[in-house]
């Protein structure tokens, strides 16, 4: 029997709902297909964005959608993706496939997109390649309510009102595609650039710098050191990769020891967030700067047959099982991790949607935003619970990874992964302060490779959960082999 621990009145941070955050890039059929179908597609859409993906975002209230990139935001050049469509200048994708981009979906569409599916925006701005200036006037000409050229242009392009955008990343990845820079360098460079990314009006920017790729601990130093001032977040980059790269493995035929090498790569994220958070505190005690983890998930091979520059990848139970475990993770370290953004929203790496033509399926990953949309904006409680460890030569995994989380009308919600793939485990809660009158239970498990597709649609999803039973001192449940179970007490 494990012992499970829950002291409701021991509060700790406030989970911020941008942990629930997504990642849309001009890559692959994201945003072209993905997203955007345009106003004379026969798929139903509103101005041009595909209705059923929409709706479906709107159900996980996906808080905050990062655009336009990752490597492309710092070859995006966004006065070519404004004005009349027609007229908008064409270039190569040269990081993704090296296909057409005809900037159909430009600073309008994707800030309408946001309105539609109620997300903030996340604008990623161009350092790589692009000048102080141009990046300076597109904050200008989104959010600026006064004389200015660039209000001007926006309202001569049908907007008379500007945007309000809080989130402004200054690069992106710049220690690799945006720009090969060493972190001394890129820290001079954030600061000048971040000097003319201005407050205009009421709108206040939350300025993020390029963060560390994983383990660069040098990085965060650096870049803490020199230029935390100018900044409120830093974003790491973190995927889950068992690689080589040249051979990242299928995301649906792997083995059990792919399995659990992917969990532990994934737990693998805790430790990262502690020892740059561990980092931050030294020049930033007071926690003034965010860690941002703005992109993360699965990468495996691309789907058999599919342009290997568009990183369409099926997801199965294993990968809703990587979500479940970061999500409890970034939640347990709300204290310093403000954002997160999963890699990417639609038919790229570890989607949430995939779709062809007309069609769309969920993945179990959505299942898993669907299941912990409950925590946003809550308060974090402490809680501790007895874990065990799988090992073997090649990994060593945790077998229960859990948050819990107190609501505003004071209902308390606990996720839990149980990564066993063989053994059931039987927990015993104790809640401290906290006598529930009502219980409810959401599982999601299956095998660890199954998944959703056209014709099965529905093999992943989330059911009721009736594993569960009230005693005096809290409850006891069982936890199905590789699955991941939401309690809500009340
Ligand atoms: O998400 C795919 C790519 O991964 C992004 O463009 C880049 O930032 C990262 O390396």
């Amino acid at each position: 029997m494990v012992k499970y621990v829950i002291n409701a009145s021991k509060k700790k941070s406030q989970i911020s709902k941008h942990i629930y955050g997504h990642f849309s890039e001009h890559l692959g059929r994201c945003i072209y297909g993905g997203i955007w179908v345009g106003e004379e597609s026969d798929i139903p859409n509103t101005h041009g964005c595909r209705n059923d993906v929409v709706e479906a975002l709107k159900n996980i209230n996906i808080p905050v959608l990062r655009w336009p990139g990752g490597c492309f935001a710092d070859e995006y050049h966004w006065k070519d993706g404004i004005g009349p469509v027609d007229r908008r200048k064409k270039m190569i994708n040269t990081n993704w496939g090296g296909v057409v981009e005809d900037n159909s979906f430009g600073t309008h569409e994707f800030l309408e997109f946001c309105e539609l599916i109620g997300a903030e925006p996340y604008i990623c701005g161009n350092l790589g390649s692009g000048t102080v200036q141009e990046m300076s006037e597109w904050v200008e000409y989104m959010t600026s309510d006064s004389i200015s050229p660039m209000a001007d242009l926006r309202k001569s392009n049908g907007k008379e009102n500007p945007w309000k955008v809080k989130y402004f990343g200054v690069g992106n990845e710049n220690w690799g595609c945006g720009g090969n820079m060493r972190a001394e360098y890129y820290a001079d460079e954030y600061r000048r650039y971040a000097s003319y990314v201005k407050d205009y009006s009421s709108n206040k920017i939350f300025k993020v710098a390029c963060g560390p790729s994983a383990d660069d601990y040098n990085w965060t130093e650096v870049l803490m050191e020199r230029a935390c001032k100018y900044m409120q977040g830093l974003a790491l980059h973190y995927y889950t990769i068992i690689g080589p790269w040249e051979n990242k493995g299928s995301a649906t035929d792997f083995s059990e020891i792919d399995y659990y090498r992917t969990m532990d790569k994934t737990l693998y994220m805790e430790e990262l967030l502690i020892k740059h958070s561990a980092i931050m505190d030294k020049y930033d005690p007071d926690k003034n700067v965010a860690l941002l983890v703005d992109e993360w998930g699965s990468w495996y091979d691309v789907e058999p047959g599919t342009n290997p520059g568009f990183l369409y990848q099926q997801n199965t139970m294993r990968d809703a099982m990587i979500a479940g475990i970061n999500l409890n993770l970034f939640n347990q370290h709300s204290d310093r991790v403000h954002m997160a953004n999963i890699a990417q929203l639609v038919n790229v790496l570890q989607a949430i949607i995939l779709t062809e033509g007309r069609k769309m399926i969920l993945t179990p990953t959505y299942h898993v935003f669907d299941m912990y949309k409950v925590h946003q904006d809550n308060t974090l409680v402490e809680s501790y619970i007895n874990t065990s460890e799988i090992t073997s030569e090649e990994y060593k995994v945790r077998d229960l990874v859990e948050s819990v989380s107190l609501d505003e009308n004071n209902k308390l919600y606990i996720t839990i992964c149980n990564t066993d793939l063989h053994n059931p485990k039987l927990v015993n809660t104790e809640l401290i302060d906290y006598t529930p009158n009502n219980l409810e239970g959401k599982i999601i498990t299956e095998a660890m490779n199954a998944h959703n597709t056209f014709d099965a649609p529905q093999v992943v999803a989330m059911k009721d959960f009736n594993d569960v039973i009230l005693n005096e001192n809290g409850f006891t449940m069982t936890l199905p082999p590789c699955s991941i179970v939401r309690i809500t007490l009340e």
